[in-house]
């Protein structure tokens, strides 16, 4: 298969080979001190064929931590194990951004091994279960509502992880806006119901985001940051209801800044066009995902609906995905039982094709 797909586009300071993007996925098989593995830098490099892999969600902070085996970027021994990572998919070629991801309130204190705060923009537990250190749907802890000065501090570590993934070689830091974490908690009126100058009307909704977002660029240089969004996605008590009206204000308040993407997941919302939104608020780059195979998103491509695309089940299966995809060959299906657990297995066995 030829088409836009295979072809190079620029995203901000990366230029891709090709616009088949690795979606961000949590495995949770990070090492003691949630250290990056061998294992790791081989299962991201066995995937460098993508036009650009986004990692796993990585806590900025110890208190970011929230899932089983999730690895940071805030330790000298975390830096080190993503050079590795970084290092070993720049020898393929390929690119690499890492998703910093802060739990906020989404937090099974017993999957961390430590202690922190749990914080959050309210005093208001998320009302799903996440999973606990055996894979049991468990109870979050009830979250403590940050102060300004927590603000301030979070901010801050969240421009230090950029600074160290950069440090460690990663090309650029992907901001998770999505799905319910703690930037989206601050989006969402449900989570949010602070009376400050951060909660209220969605302009006091997204300062914090906004904030984090500026000093990160600060940090790390504007067009090597990113962030993703999944507007209407209901996911960890987020109040799906109008999401127009939310991330309208949002992306007004980032779209001259300069960022190098925006990545989001497409929800299908029965009663908003989600890309032709995104295209009346944002004018970089877009990178869209959610369900698509190589012809929906070559389709997506030729429309001019989004400049890339991200692929999250499909690389799981399928390490050379962009090449199957170009080859116009089978996948592989994905062991969905081995997604959280078997480290080697269901993470770095699944066959390439000159392999299969
Ligand atoms: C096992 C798994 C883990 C995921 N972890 C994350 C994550 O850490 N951060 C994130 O933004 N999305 C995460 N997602 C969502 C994916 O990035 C993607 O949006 C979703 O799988 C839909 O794309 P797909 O239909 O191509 O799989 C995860 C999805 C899966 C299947």
């Amino acid at each position: 298969m030829s088409g836009l797909l295979f072809s190079p586009v620029t995203l901000g300071a990366l230029n891709l080979r090709n616009r088949v993007i690795m979606a961000p996925m949590t495995r949770d098989r990070a090492g003691p001190g949630d250290v990056p593995t061998a294992l790791m830098a081989q299962y991201y490099t066995q995937r460098a064929g993508a036009g650009l892999i986004v990692t796993e969600g990585v806590q900025p902070t110890p208190e970011g931590k929230g899932y089983w085996r999730t690895p940071g970027i805030h330790s000298a021994e975390q830096i080190a194990g993503w050079a590795t990572v970084a290092d070993a998919v720049h020898a393929r070629g390929g690119l690499i951004a890492m998703q910093l991801m802060h739990c906020g309130r989404v937090v099974v204190p017993a999957n961390r091994g430590f202690d922190a705060d749990v914080i959050a923009p309210s005093a208001v537990a998320c009302p799903d279960k996440v999973p606990g250190p055996d894979g049991t749907p468990t109870e979050t802890a009830l979250p403590r509502a940050m102060t300004e000065a927590d603000m301030a501090r979070v901010t801050q570590e969240y421009a230090q992880a950029a600074r160290n993934a950069r440090m460690a070689g990663i090309d650029a830091v992907e901001l998770h806006c999505a799905s319910g974490y703690l930037i989206n908690q601050f989006l969402n009126p449900a989570s949010n119901q602070r009376t400050d100058q951060y909660g209220g009307s969605a302009e006091n909704r997204a300062r914090f985001p906004v904030q984090v977002l500026a000093a990160m660029a600060e940090a790390i240089g504007v067009d090597r940051v990113g962030l993703r969004i999944s507007p209407g996605n209901p996911y960890n008590g987020m109040d799906p209801s109008d999401p127009a009206a939310t991330f309208g204000p949002f992306l007004d308040a980032v779209n001259g800044m300069g960022l190098a993407f925006l990545h989001v997941v497409d929800m299908g919302l029965p009663d908003l066009d989600t890309l032709a939104f995104l295209r009346a608020h944002w004018s970089g780059p877009i990178i869209t995902n959610n369900m698509l195979k190589a012809d929906s998103a070559e389709e997506l491509l030729q429309a001019g609906r989004a400049e890339a695309v991200s692929f999250g089940r499909a690389y799981i299966a399928n390490p050379d995905l962009a090449e199957r995809m170009q080859a116009g060959a089978p996948l592989n299906k994905p062991d969905y039982a081995l997604l959280y657990t078997g480290e080697e297995r269901g993470f770095t066995d699944y066959p390439a094709l000159d392999a299969a």
